[in-house]
């Protein structure tokens, strides 16, 4: 595993997203449930990994209380980062939201709090005298925002008059973009965080018109019959270059992503396994030449036309620049 700065702390460049652990969409309770919680996160633990992202509205709560149930408080490996919905972006309301989180999570703090989304009439100001509030009570160590442009990232750093640690975003080859839009800020300590890194497993390689993922994915436009022509291309290159390495297409996914400096990559997992899988992505070296054939056909992939879902639309609206 490698590790990076985050604040004074190091975290493992790959994490582990917890989306998936108490969400129905995912397939909870039908592929996997409780009983596989521990064993995804002694997977974790072995093979390095140190950051286990989640939020409060993932599985309504059910993320945070199975982390929660399946952690002892006293844990002092993980990082744990969850995440304010933007209904909860007020001064006090963002403090309530942290404080039921925790409760959740059965842990006195947590080491990186962040904006799920940006919130277009609740001023930034009183987001961040809020978590101001938090990091003064030492219940939140680091904060964070996600799904924000440059700009706002920056606006949000100076509503809190501090460090703004990390902005989580959609990245992947998919989303060739967003490192080149955030990278003039991923200096001073500044950390990207990449989620669906793996563009919700379309990226694994194991998807076509015949195989369909499970639950509500099948329905997502990444995943349409039109689509599956477009992501062919750029999988072709992956497949070359996993060859290459004797590795999983799934891990050259990931290789990409964290080849970039300052970003961590959070794929979600469903089995020890893919665990395994994700965490041996750091061993992945790839060359210039192999950089340079991602970045071109990941530059030239366009997603098949579809009609934007609400929260698409709703994103475009918020960052008027983040179009990536
Ligand atoms: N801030 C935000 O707005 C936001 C939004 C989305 C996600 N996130 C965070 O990012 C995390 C990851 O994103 P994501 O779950 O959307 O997408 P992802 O990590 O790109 O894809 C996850 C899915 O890929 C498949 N997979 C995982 N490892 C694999 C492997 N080694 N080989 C083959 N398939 C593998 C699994 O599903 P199957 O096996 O069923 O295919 C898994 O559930 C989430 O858990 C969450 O913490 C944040």
């Amino acid at each position: 595993m490698r590790y990076i700065k985050l604040g004074s702390r190091d975290v493992s460049v790959i994490g582990l997203g917890a989306w998936q652990i108490g969400t129905r969409y995912w397939g909870w309770g039908t592929e996997f449930g409780p009983d596989n919680v521990s064993a995804l996160l002694d997977a974790a633990r072995d093979a390095g990994i140190n950051l286990i992202d989640t939020a409060e509205i993932y599985g309504q709560g059910e993320s945070e209380l199975q982390l929660g149930a399946n952690l002892p408080s006293n844990d002092d490996h993980f990082l744990i980062a969850s995440k304010a919905s933007p209904w909860h972006l007020g001064a006090s309301s963002v403090q309530r939201a942290a404080a039921r989180s925790l409760q959740r999570l059965q842990r006195p703090s947590m080491h990186l709090y962040q904006v799920h989304f940006p919130n277009v009439v609740m001023p930034l100001s009183r987001t961040m005298s809020g978590m101001r509030n938090l990091q003064r009570e030492y219940l939140v160590e680091q904060v964070g925002v996600s799904n924000f442009s440059r700009a706002r990232w920056a606006r949000a750093e100076r509503a809190l008059g501090a460090l703004v640690i990390t902005n989580q975003v959609d990245y992947s080859l998919l989303k060739p973009r967003v490192f080149p839009a955030l990278e003039p800020m991923l200096d001073d300590g500044h950390v990207m965080i990449a989620y669906s890194p793996m563009a919700m497993g379309l990226l694994s390689g194991k998807y076509n018109t015949e195989q369909h993922p499970t639950g509500a994915r099948v329905k997502l436009p990444g995943f349409s019959a039109r689509n599956y022509v477009n992501v062919r291309r750029v999988l072709e290159v992956m497949e070359g270059i996993a060859k290459a390495h004797t590795a999983l297409v799934s891990q050259i996914a990931l290789a990409w992503v964290i080849a970039h400096p300052n970003v961590i990559a959070i794929p979600g997992a469903k089995s020890p396994e893919q665990v395994r899988q994700n965490a041996e992505a750091t061993d992945i070296q790839l060359s210039e030449s192999e950089m340079a054939a991602l970045d071109e056909v990941s530059e030239s992939y366009k997603p098949a036309v579809h009609i934007p879902r609400p929260f698409e639309v709703a994103k475009w609206v918020v960052n008027r620049d983040y179009r990536w």
